[in-house]
């Protein structure tokens, strides 16, 4: 078995500083904050009859501690201490730890769930997409422990090759350009420096768009290999592919999202001025959730590809 991606995975995400620098997120960059906004919406609107839920790659706690403080008990299951570590200090600190159980443990085994065994399974911000080349049998096993419901986000093929094109896109949603952050600080600064460097690769593309995969996989497994920790391999799916994959594993009444896909098309000035008024912030992220649920938008999200279903 290739099991790349998931050692690449594992020593990237296992890095002593990744818990805490993923908890600062939506405090750096507007695309994070919308599409945190569609998931908390998505979820909070869905818990009618749920009691349990399983959070694959649930990283510090995002949304399964959210769901804790609905009273629901979750299984936290993630790939990395330090993740898992940061998301028992911040459960700890909003008086929810009796309703989490933490697990560590990698999405390619879940062999020690029985089937149905969680009213609600989710799993949001790709840590499907991190367990390449086994992505489809890791869906198709989230869908065999969930009883009642399933939501996910992976990385999104037509979302993602953008970015060959813009290296600086980062750049449009910076909600502070005096952040102490170190990310919003080395965009600023490399600005001019990305557009120099920058070429048009139609190659590059046309790869990308057929495998989705936008780094070279092999290049990555050497680096692992020389003792390095690239970046995780990530598959990037295309709409249909997911939505087939879904079906074929017996989920019903699926619908997809692109979270992000409004707020791309808006520059940061505009975003930045949105963002700071509490009422404008509010109505804007009510408004994107709309747009960003409509089927003929869901590949062009930002990153993610959203997706639930009943079984
Ligand atoms: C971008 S974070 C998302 C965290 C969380 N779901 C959220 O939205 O806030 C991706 C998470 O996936 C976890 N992960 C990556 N590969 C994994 C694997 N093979 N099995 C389990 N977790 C994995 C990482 O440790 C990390 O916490």
């Amino acid at each position: 078995m290739d099991d790349y991606g998931k050692k690449i995975s594992e020593r990237m995400w296992n890095q002593p500083d990744k818990g805490e620098l993923e908890a600062e997120r939506e405090q750096t960059f507007i695309d994070d904050i919308v599409q945190k906004a569609y998931i908390e919406r998505e979820l909070l609107d869905s818990l009618d009859d749920i009691e349990t839920a399983f959070d694959g790659g649930a990283g510090c706690g995002r949304f399964s501690i959210l769901l804790a403080k609905q009273g629901i008990h979750v299984t936290h299951f993630d790939i990395s201490e330090s993740m898992i570590k940061k998301a028992k200090e911040i459960a700890k600190k909003e008086g929810v730890s009796d309703k989490i159980t933490f697990v560590k443990g990698a999405l390619e085994d879940l062999s020690a769930y029985a089937d149905n065994s969680f009213d609600l399974v989710m799993s949001f911000d790709s840590p499907i997409s991190y367990t390449y080349p086994n992505q489809e049998k890791v869906i198709g096993e989230l869908v065999r422990i969930a009883k009642k419901k399933i939501m996910i986000s992976v990385s999104s093929r037509l979302g993602a090759l953008p970015y060959l094109a813009n290296p600086i896109q980062k750049n449009q949603f910076i909600l502070d350009k005096d952040s102490k952050d170190a990310w919003v600080q080395w965009c600023l600064s490399n600005r001019e420096q990305m557009i120099e460097g920058f070429s048009f690769n139609k190659e590059k593309l046309l790869k990308a768009f057929d495998n989705g995969l936008l780094d070279d996989i092999e290049e990555t497994k050497k680096a692992y290999d020389r003792g390095e920790t690239p970046w995780c391999i990530s598959y990037h799916f295309m709409p249909d592919e997911l939505e087939g994959i879904l079906k074929r594993n017996g989920v019903k009444n699926i619908s997809l999202a692109g979270p992000g896909a409004y707020a791309r098309t808006i520059p940061n000035e505009l975003l930045v001025k949105i963002m700071n008024d509490p009422k404008q912030r509010e109505e804007f992220l009510e408004f994107c959730h709309k747009f960003d649920s409509n089927p003929y938008v869901s590949g062009m999200g930002k990153d993610n590809l959203f997706a639930k279903g009943d079984l």
